[in-house]
């Protein structure tokens, strides 16, 4: 009898999404009878959001690519959902694998469950508590239409639990996140961004900021401008700007000012392997991301986070990150000195965040959904 292939389609749509499915795609290689094919909703697009990723992580191009992005959450994620169900009919996937908490992930597994395609979701559980969060919504209600939810700290495991998702379903893998950065650590170690930018080795702070509490208004943007201000009189500031950051920096008439910084380094957001390497060599990070969260505590690299919450209390728990609540600039800056000062917690890094995660998920899917499919 000739083995039937197992279908697995995956989705990615934004930055986070295509950094974890680079390492699920090398381990989906390693199963003969895996059809891998991937589809890009085009959430993220340009060079420095989309395709530098897919350049430096060795993604193979997109099977399908959707084009939608922009507009209200609303019509991102019905415009998504429209595209995408035409090509579930079509291809007839044996599995949908979403990552995250994207308006790309919570449309496509919308799309496949109503279809009677069984959904995977990578990166389950994380709750901030927060519902006034977009992601918040995406994690909840693609938790619990998922038939596989691979999870990466014990928090999800007990807030999956807590929400009724029957334990069968949840498997606990670690951190896909990880995998990429530990495959890609000694290639980010030799860009020369920190030569590019003048700035050397544990001598300044990396600033991201995108979420839509911190930048969406011009009192939180006075609030980072306010912290720049007192960072750079000791040392420079590195800032990648997100392009909704940018956007709004345009909307409110900020970009003069904030260029006129000094010390500095206002820049597009950087490349994979760029990013990678201003982390690991950073004094401390100050942000509002998730995965920087969590890449921070693996580095053990002092991190600050710009949030009232985190979906991923581990981060603070065992981690080096630290949230910062009040959002005030300067309760930061008193941190930050702290940190200077080498009074800082080291940090340990969490189960399973080894390398091996993508390698887990792969042998569930196997196991789980495509021994049907072999037997056939
Ligand atoms: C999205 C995710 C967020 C995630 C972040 C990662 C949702 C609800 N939000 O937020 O959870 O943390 O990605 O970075 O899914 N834009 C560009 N160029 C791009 C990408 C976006 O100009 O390559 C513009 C869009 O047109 C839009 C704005 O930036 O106007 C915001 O993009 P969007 O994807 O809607 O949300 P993010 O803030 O990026
Ligand atoms: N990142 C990057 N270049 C940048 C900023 C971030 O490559 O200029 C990477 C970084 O590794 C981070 C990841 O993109 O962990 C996730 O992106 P983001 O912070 O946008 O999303 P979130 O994790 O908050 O959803």
């Amino acid at each position: 009898l000739q083995m039937k292939t197992c279908k697995i389609l995956s989705i990615v749509g934004a930055r986070p999404n295509f950094i974890k499915m680079a390492s699920l795609h090398r381990a989906f290689r390693q199963y003969p009878h895996f059809n891998s094919m991937l589809l890009h909703t085009g959430q993220h697009y340009g060079d420095q959001m989309s395709a530098v990723f897919f350049d430096q992580l060795e993604l193979p191009e997109p099977d399908y690519y959707l084009g939608i992005s922009g507009g209200s959450h609303t019509q991102q994620t019905a415009k998504i959902m429209l595209a995408f169900e035409p090509i579930v009919a079509t291809e007839k996937p044996d599995l949908v694998l979403v990552l995250g908490d994207v308006n790309s992930t919570i449309a496509c597994a919308l799309v496949a469950v109503k279809m009677g395609i069984p959904v995977a979701h990578v990166e389950a559980g994380l709750r901030s508590g927060d519902r006034r969060m977009p992601e918040e919504i995406n994690r909840i209600l693609t938790d619990s239409i998922s038939e596989y939810l691979f999870v990466t700290e014990p928090s999800g495991l007990e807030n999956l639990k807590k929400e009724g998702i029957p334990a069968e379903k949840v498997f606990f893998t670690g951190n896909c996140m990880v995998d990429t950065l530990l495959y890609y650590q000694e290639k980010s170690a030799q860009t020369n961004v920190l030569k590019q930018h003048g700035v050397s080795p544990k001598n300044y702070v990396l600033l991201t900021m995108h979420r839509p509490s911190n930048v969406d208004t011009s009192e939180g943007l006075e609030t980072i401008f306010h912290l720049i201000e007192l960072l750079t009189e000791h040392l420079p500031v590195v800032f990648p700007v997100h392009p909704r950051t940018r956007l709004n920096f345009e909307r409110y008439g900020l970009v003069e000012r904030f260029k006129n910084v000094k010390n500095l380094r206002l820049m597009v957001e950087q490349g994979y392997l760029e990013f990678q390497h201003l982390m690991a060599n950073a004094t401390v990070v100050i942000t509002d991301s998730g995965g920087v969260q969590e890449e921070t505590t693996f580095l053990r690299v002092p991190c600050l986070t710009f949030r009232e919450s985190t979906e991923r209390p581990i981060t603070v728990e065992i981690g080096s990150n630290e949230l910062l609540p009040e959002l005030d600039p300067l309760l930061a800056f008193a941190k930050v000195q702290q940190i200077f000062q080498g009074a800082w917690k080291a940090g340990k890094v969490p189960d399973l965040w080894d390398g091996k995660a993508a390698e887990r998920i792969a042998a569930v899917i196997n196991q789980q959904c495509c021994d049907h499919v072999q037997s056939l």
